[in-house]
C-alpha cells in the first residue's frame, strides 16, 4: 500500500535528534524529566521571542485540545459562545462542544477554494456583537484538511473584538517560508486574548515523542499548568524538541522538498480533466475532488491510500486528503491519477 493519508511528519527526524538518541545515556531513562520544561520553555521563547512564561510544554497539541474546554468551562461556566470555523480538524471541532454550550459552525466556502473572505469575518464579528456571553473562537491556521491560512490582520480584527477568545491551532505553520511573521504568536505581546498551539508532530517529523507547545498571555499559561499532567512530557521528547527546534537547516530543507513536490503536484493536475485540486494549500497537505467517479475507492482499489473527507463537517461530498512528502511521490500520483482519464 503506498500510504498518502497521514497528517504528521513524514521524513526522518533531524540528524541531531538521531545523534543524541544513539548517545542517550541511562539517566535520562531512570530520572524524572523537569515537569515544566524549562531549557525547552528557554529556547522556543527564544524562537518566538516572548518569554519563556508565555509558554507551556505539553504532550502535542492533543493535549491542550483536550483541557482547553475544561478550562474554558471553569473560567466562563455553561456562558460561552463557541464559533467554530469548518471544515477543521476534528477533534479541534469535537473540543468546541465538548459541554454542550452554544456552538456556532461558520464555513469556509467551496466556491471560494477554502480561502478566509471578508463575508466570513463579518459574519464572526455579527455573531459575537449578538452574544450576550464570551465567544471561544476555535481556528485552524493553516487549515486541516485544506491548507488555506488565515491573515495576520484578520486575527488582529477578531482579537480586537471584546468578547472574543482566540484558540488558533497552528500545527502546520512552520510549512509557511515566513511563518515567524504570519503567525498569530506575533500577536501574544499585544493582546490577553490568544492562545497559539504548536506542535513538534508535523514537519519536525516527532510525532511518535508527543510534544507540543501553547503559546498566551502569562495568565492564560499559568492555568493551562494547573490543568495539565504534572510530568506531561518526558525528558527524551524535551530534548529532542530542543534540538531541532534550533536545527533551522531542517524545516528549510523539508520546506524546499514540499515546495518542489507541490509545484510539479499542481502542475501535473491541471492537466487531468476529472480530477481537480481544493484549495491553494500553503502546507503539504493537499485536497482534492474528482467528477464522475468515486476518487478515495479508484486510489484504493490500485493500492493508494489516502483520507477520505466524506462525512467531514463543512466539507462537501466527493474530496479527499493527500500529504505530499517529495517530488517522487507526488509523481507516483499523478501517475495514478492520469490513468483515470
Ligand atoms: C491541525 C492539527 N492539530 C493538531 C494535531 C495533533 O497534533 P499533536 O500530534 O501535536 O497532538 C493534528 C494531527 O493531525 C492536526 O492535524
Amino acid at each position: 500500500m503506498i500510504d498518502y493519508k497521514p497528517a504528521e511528519g513524514f521524513s526522518k527526524p533531524s540528524n541531531d535528534i538521531i545523534n543524541y538518541l544513539h548517545s542517550l545515556s541511562w539517566q535520562e531513562v531512570a530520572q524524572l524529566p523537569d515537569h515544566r520544561g524549562n531549557n525547552l520553555r528557554k529556547t522556543i521563547s527564544k524562537v518566538v521571542k516572548l518569554n519563556k512564561d508565555n509558554i507551556c510544554i505539553g504532550a502535542g497539541i492533543s493535549e491542550f485540545i483536550n483541557i482547553l474546554p475544561d478550562l474554558m468551562k471553569a473560567e466562563f461556566g455553561n456562558n460561552t459562545t463557541n464559533i467554530v470555523v469548518v471544515p477543521t480538524y476534528k477533534p479541534l471541532l469535537e473540543a468546541s462542544h465538548k459541554y454542550d454550550s452554544n456552538l456556532v459552525k461558520v464555513y469556509l466556502k467551496e466556491g471560494n477554494a477554502f480561502e478566509w473572505s471578508d463575508e466570513l469575518t463579518k459574519k464572526i464579528i455579527q455573531i459575537m456583537n449578538k452574544a450576550d456571553r464570551r465567544c471561544v473562537l476555535w481556528l485552524c491556521s493553516p487549515n486541516n484538511p485544506c491548507g488555506t491560512v488565515i491573515p495576520l490582520n484578520i486575527f488582529e480584527l477578531l482579537a480586537n473584538q471584546p468578547k472574543c477568545i482566540l484558540i488558533i491551532d497552528e500545527a502546520f505553520i512552520e510549512y509557511l517560508d515566513d511563518y515567524i511573521d504570519s503567525s498569530a504568536v506575533s500577536l501574544i505581546k499585544k493582546y490577553n486574548n490568544i492562545i497559539v498551539l504548536r506542535t513538534f508532530s508535523k514537519i519536525y517529523s516527532c510525532a511518535g515523542l508527543r510534544i507540543g507547545y501553547a503559546i498566551s498571555d502569562k495568565r492564560w499559561i499559568n492555568k493551562i499548568n494547573k490543568l495539565i499532567l504534572y510530568y506531561n512530557t518526558s525528558t527524551i521528547a524535551q530534548r529532542c524538541a530542543s534540538l531541532v527546534i534550533k536545527d533551522t537547516g531542517y524545516i528549510n530543507n523539508l520546506r524546499i522538498i514540499i515546495r518542489e513536490a507541490k509545484n510539479f503536484f499542481y502542475k501535473e493536475i491541471a492537466k487531468i480533466n476529472n480530477v481537480k485540486i481544493g484549495s491553494n494549500s500553503q502546507s503539504n497537505l493537499v485536497v482534492l475532488k474528482s467528477s464522475g467517479f468515486d476518487l478515495y475507492n479508484y486510489l484504493l482499489q490500485n493500492r493508494v491510500l489516502t483520507k477520505d473527507l466524506s462525512g467531514l463537517d463543512g466539507m462537501p461530498d466527493g474530496y479527499i486528503r493527500v500529504g505530499l512528502k517529495s517530488l517522487k511521490s507526488s509523481n507516483i500520483l499523478i501517475e495514478f491519477l492520469k490513468m483515470t482519464t
